[in-house]
């Protein structure tokens, strides 16, 4: 059957194998959370996707894209919309912001805070509060308050309510001005960007800071408006690889270009990784450590000469400078303990490959992290994660890194 062929599921069908197979992967959790994915009808929140793309646990369904074709809307992959309500903590009763809107996930809120609670939906552009405010009146939740604005100022007046017991942001999202919104004690459940990394992370407010809990990997569509990511980018290699960074100095995108074509450097590090195995909390201890951290994409398509081989297919690590790159790679290696006689197994050791006059250097460095990372760090569970309004006084954590943002501080320490 192709993409396109009519489904013989039923929509029931599909949803109660969506809640079924989310529940079983961990990411419904509560029985609230179950009925409301149960009851709410996805694909009338997603008309333009076949059904099973729309019941499809992992994947996002994109609504908007700009004109180079990258999405600006979409609804969102239903594992991550679980993960995000449990994390939220809703009750029957509650008044929940969501920002970024599509309806569904708005739909999903209301079914859980029911009749006595208050569910409004921001977002910047008037196609996406249009539908969202038709689809939601169609399928039963006309009581969701769907506001078309930028939720940068959404603290500013324009949300007519003050102490939220929850803010879900489904954007991702650089600073959160909206945080002094939430009540004390409430939750705001944020895929939060500081340095190229994006960490869906539940901040529970104590006066008027946030503590946060249980960081998630996930990606989402990029924030538009007045709270646009500050980022820089280099495209190279007739577009087959990006680079990018949030600050530092400005990006030379020729001499990277050239960089990229001159002799390579490379150094292997001896530290394995089974295949299969996450190595997330590598990515949080660069980023730590180097103010030089961000990201090497390889298009697929477009890199078809392997001019870079990343270690991982999306957000592979790098330290960026205005004329010289070095980034994390792999190669097959064998990993001790592997099952059966041979007592080892097939799997990766992590290597760094670098380019351009300081290339070298760059080297070096992402090659002292990742063996620091793999001594220190590596079983541990990672970073606490908190975040302080920016005229608030922040601890400075003994290892660790402060991201200074316009409205926040977000603290990031490893204790
Ligand atoms: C992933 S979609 C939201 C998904 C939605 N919550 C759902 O039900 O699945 C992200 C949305 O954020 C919106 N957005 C981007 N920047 C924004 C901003 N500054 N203020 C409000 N909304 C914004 C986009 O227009 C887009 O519709």
């Amino acid at each position: 059957m192709t993409a396109d062929a009519p489904s013989s599921e039923t929509p029931d069908r599909l949803r109660a194998d969506m809640v079924a197979a989310l529940t079983e992967r961990g990411s419904i959790r509560s029985p609230e959370i179950a009925t409301a994915f149960a009851r709410v009808p996805r694909e009338r929140f997603a008309p333009e996707a076949p059904l099973e793309a729309a019941y499809s646990v992992q994947d996002v369904v994109v609504t908007k894209r700009d004109d180079v074709g990258r999405a600006t809307s979409s609804i969102s992959a239903p594992w991550l919309q679980a993960e995000m309500l449990e994390a939220a903590g809703l009750f029957p009763g509650a008044k929940v912001l969501e920002i970024g809107s599509g309806g569904y996930n708005a739909a999903l809120i209301a079914e859980v805070v029911g009749p006595a609670g208050l569910v409004v939906t921001v977002d910047i552009d008037p196609f996406i509060t249009e539908r969202a405010g038709r689809f939601l009146a169609e399928t039963g939740y006309p009581q969701v308050t769907v506001v078309l604005g930028d939720a940068e100022d959404a603290a500013d007046g324009y949300v007519p309510v003050e102490g939220f017991d929850a803010i879900l942001v489904t954007v991702g999202a650089w600073d959160c001005p909206w945080g002094r919104l939430l009540a004390v004690g409430g939750r705001m459940v944020v895929p939060l960007v500081f340095g190229t990394i994006t960490r869906s992370i539940t901040f529970v407010r104590e006066g008027d800071g946030f503590v946060g809990l249980d960081p998630t990997v996930c990606g989402f569509v990029a924030m538009q408006g007045a709270g646009v990511h500050p980022h820089q980018e280099a495209v190279v290699a007739d577009g087959g690889v990006r680079l990018t960074i949030e600050g530092g100095p400005e990006l030379d995108v020729g001499a990277l270009d050239r960089a990229l074509t001159s002799s390579r450097v490379e150094a292997w590090t001896g530290v394995t990784v089974r295949r299969g195995e996450s190595f997330d909390s590598l990515n949080l201890w660069i980023v730590t450590m180097d103010e030089s951290f961000g990201m090497i994409w390889r298009d697929w398509e477009r890199d078809g000469g392997r001019v870079v081989e990343p270690a991982t297919r999306w957000y592979c690590p790098a330290l960026i400078t205005p004329d010289s790159f070095a980034y994390l790679t792999l190669r097959e290696a064998p990993v001790d303990g592997g099952a059966g006689e041979r007592g080892w197994e097939l799997g990766w050791e992590l290597g760094v490959h670098g380019h351009g006059p300081g290339g070298a250097e760059l080297m070096r460095r992402l090659h002292g992290h990742v063996r620091t990372w793999d001594r220190d760090w590596r079983g541990h569970p990672g970073p606490d994660f908190a975040l302080y309004p920016a005229e608030v006084a922040v601890p400075v954590p003994a290892v660790g890194r402060v991201f200074a943002k316009r409205h926040t501080r977000l603290v990031m320490a490893w204790a």
